[in-house]
């Protein structure tokens, strides 16, 4: 089975993840998203990015089309708390993004906020995202994606597949 691991990533969060995922499926690959050629071929796409205004990136919606009619899970680095309320509406606007897709499962982690992106986010016009950025300590996800993350990871991954091959 031919496995492409695709990710999107500014700060580093969604490309650890992608190496993780990429670790556990041996003769998978990895490549950023804008490194990607043809699809044709990948039996099993595993999609990356992390969460921009609740849900997918233009970039990412972009990859999300290229990748219509075949099989994809995703891996969702967001910033805020899961336990924040307004990140409720994360998932399912991502999976959106992915539709027109055989979508096989997705995997949520927080990734640690690096320290020039407070200062960016205090000027987003949504409020709850500017009241995240005023927080400190947990709410920025210090040491994510962490070994625990990474774990998980891979897990989801191997699982996954494990449900393909056994179909
Ligand atoms: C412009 C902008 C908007 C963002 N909006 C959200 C958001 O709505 N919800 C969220 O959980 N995280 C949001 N984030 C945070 C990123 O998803 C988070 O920092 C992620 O870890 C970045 O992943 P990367 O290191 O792979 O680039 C936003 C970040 C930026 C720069």
């Amino acid at each position: 089975m031919r496995t492409l691991v695709a990710y999107l990533s500014s700060s580093g969060n969604t490309r650890r993840v992608a190496e993780a995922i990429h670790a556990a499926l041996p003769g998978s690959s990895t490549m950023a998203m804008a490194d990607v050629g043809p699809l044709d071929g990948y039996d099993l796409i595993f999609a990356g990015f992390p969460v921009i205004a609740e849900g997918a990136s233009r970039r990412a919606k972009r990859f999300l089309r290229r990748a219509q009619g075949r099989r994809v899970a995703l891996f969702l680095t967001h910033g805020m708390p899961a336990s924040m309320s307004e990140f409720d509406s994360v998932v399912p606007n991502c999976r959106r993004a992915a539709a027109g897709c055989e979508l096989l499962g997705e995997f949520e982690y927080q990734g640690r906020m690096v320290p020039w992106m407070p200062k960016l986010l205090r000027l987003y016009p949504r409020g709850h995202v500017r009241r995240w950025a005023r927080m400190d300590g947990e709410a920025h996800g210090p040491g994510h994606p962490s070994e625990g993350d990474l774990a998980r990871a891979r897990a989801f991954a191997i699982e996954v597949c494990g449900r393909l091959t056994v179909a």
